[in-house]
């Protein structure tokens, strides 16, 4: 049977790779076969792209050369590592997927929806996650958090009305599809946003 795939999605400092961790490891006690991979990354080529893409200014790339190489990573990791792995069953945790591409460049990146969106079809084919937890945090305390803890800035320095859009944007994408994303008050502490991700995947997933 094919595996699922599960994203996580949000602005910056949402708690989304800790709560990622732990559903893993929430799925592996239930005897499930998972893999944690992440976007941009989660191939060699993947990784390589976001070395270029998350370090130095904020103005290293205008917003189409971000879409392109975003995408780029994410047809590598579709059909180099998630594709292979749903098809054998596995179950697929990506921290960020495709609507981070929508919120970030075609959003606040001012690409628009359209253009941003037919070419994430393309991309990602029959892998559109089976649920997507959006932790939602108001952008400045996100981006307080996200300071504290360091490594990849370069788009935490975008300034603040670029992550007040992003979280609107973010928000926005999610109403367009309430079937599939699940928004989670990730201001609330982690216990209980685990609570809220626990529940859900139990009522979706019978687990
Ligand atoms: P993160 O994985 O540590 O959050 O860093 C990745 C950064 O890349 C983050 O600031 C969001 C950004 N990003 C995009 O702008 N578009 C995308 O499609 C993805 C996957 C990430």
């Amino acid at each position: 049977m094919r595996g699922k795939f599960i994203s996580f999605e949000g602005g910056e400092g949402g708690g989304k790779s800790t709560q990622a961790a732990r559903l893993a490891g929430f799925l592996r006690s239930k005897g499930l076969d998972v893999i944690e991979t992440r976007e941009p990354g989660g191939t060699q080529q993947g990784e390589d792209l976001r070395d270029l893409l998350v370090q130095g200014d904020p103005d290293r790339w205008l917003p189409l050369s971000e879409l392109l190489m975003m995408t780029a990573a994410r047809v590598e990791h579709v059909h180099r590592l998630i594709e292979p792995a749903l098809a054998a069953g596995k179950w697929v945790i990506c921290d960020r997927f495709m609507d981070s591409t929508l919120a970030y460049q075609g959003i606040a990146g001012g690409l628009g929806l359209t253009m941003v969106g037919q070419l994430q079809e393309q991309a990602v084919g029959k892998a559109v996650p089976d649920v997507t937890f959006l932790l939602d945090v108001r952008a400045e305390a996100g981006l307080k958090r996200a300071a504290t803890r360091g490594g990849a800035a370069r788009f935490e320095k975008k300034g603040a009305s670029f992550h007040q859009t992003l979280r609107d944007g973010f928000l926005a994408i999610a109403n367009e599809n309430p079937e599939r994303i699940v928004v989670v008050d990730a201001e609330d502490s982690f216990e209980a946003v685990w609570g809220q991700i626990e529940q859900e995947m139990g009522r979706r997933f019978k687990l």
